[in-house]
């Protein structure tokens, strides 16, 4: 496993903490001021069998509101902004975590739309700009476990995915949600080669879209998302391993059955199509057990859910998460 070291990025690039946590009380205090009301009408037409009970119809409504969840997670401390920005997996610019922040670098991520298609009303092709007036961002502290055995706490800018599905009225027969990166070979080099299958695509179950700790990233620590971590537009689903949260999505497609998903596609026995964070579903190659916090020495033990179970275990209820892992 490769733990990065060393820091390329100049101190002079790297937000100033003082700064940045002046603007956090703001925009915490902004968040918690604006409406945080789960759309839970949405939520449970299209999550809810016909058989639910009320109690459980209950339970989904009351899912904590994204403001408070970002806030509980800011006592730990946050992974410097040179390690997330400088120790990146995003193979199409380059297999070496270390290498893709400066192959991408002149990657121009505007302008850019975004198709929102498949089982809907209203399907649409949205421009991110206008898309950022419907659906502002917020600040949403999260920890993000990779696969690979480490962990980072980010400060993400971003708005829940439920407020860009809303917009096109997905139907009842939408059971999932299936994501594609842009393809582009000369703007994205590392497509020429077969390391993956292109585009990289993602999915998720419709409840685990519409959950409101499931969003859409366009920024990190306060600023625009440079493009080693998917500008300008990536999914962060934190109960999950990294590898689900797809970079700079072109496509959005409600659909009826299990979508393809690059990494399961590649390595079935080794990446399931659900991915939930869990210690006691080892890789095929290692634990999943422990994991290493970027800048820590030493390791912690990994908490199932990443430590969201509370807000995200109910969605598996009756799942055996070792079958479905
Ligand atoms: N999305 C695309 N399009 N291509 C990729 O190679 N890598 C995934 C995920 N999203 C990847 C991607 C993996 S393996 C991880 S761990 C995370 O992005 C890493 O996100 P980060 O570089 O912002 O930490």
């Amino acid at each position: 496993m490769l733990i990065k070291k060393t820091d390329p990025i100049k101190s002079s690039e790297i937000t100033d903490q003082k700064v940045y946590f002046n603007r956090r009380l703001f925009l915490r205090g902004a968040a918690l001021a604006a409406s945080t009301a789960v759309t839970g009408l949405l939520y449970r037409q299209l999550t809810t069998p016909s058989d639910e009970t009320p109690a459980a119809v209950e339970k989904i409504a009351n899912v904590q509101s994204p403001a408070q969840t970002a806030t509980t997670a800011t006592s730990e401390p946050l992974t410097p902004r040179a390690d997330i920005t400088n120790y990146n997996n995003f193979y199409e610019f380059s297999t070496s975590k270390t290498s893709v922040a400066g192959r991408a670098r002149n990657f121009n991520a505007r302008p850019w739309t975004i198709s929102v298609e498949g089982l809907a009303n209203k399907p649409r092709t949205f421009d991110l700009d206008d898309l950022l007036r419907i659906a502002p961002p917020e600040e949403r502290i999260y920890r993000l476990r990779c696969v690979e055995g480490w962990s980072m706490v980010i400060p993400w800018i971003g708005f829940s995915l439920h407020k860009l599905l809303e917009q096109v009225e997905p139907l009842s027969s939408a059971k999932y949600v299936a994501f594609q990166t842009l393809l582009d070979p000369r703007r994205m080099p590392n497509q020429k080669s077969n390391v993956l299958e292109w585009p990289y695509v993602e999915g998720l179950r419709m409840d685990e879209a519409l959950h409101p700790l499931t969003i859409l990233a366009t920024g990190l620590y306060g600023e625009t998302l440079p493009p080693q971590n998917g500008a300008p537009l990536r999914l962060v689903v934190p109960w999950k391993y990294g590898f689900k949260s797809i970079k700079s999505i072109v496509k959005i497609s409600l659909v009826a059955d299990e979508p393809p998903a690059t990494w399961n596609i590649a390595a079935p026995s080794e990446y399931g199509f659900y991915s939930n964070v869990n210690p006691a579903v080892p890789h095929p190659r290692w634990s999943q057990a422990r994991e290493r916090r970027i800048g820590e020495w030493g390791t912690r033990p990994t908490l199932p859910f990443n430590g969201y179970a509370d807000e995200v275990a109910h969605l598996y209820q009756g799942m055996n998460l070792k079958t479905y892992f």
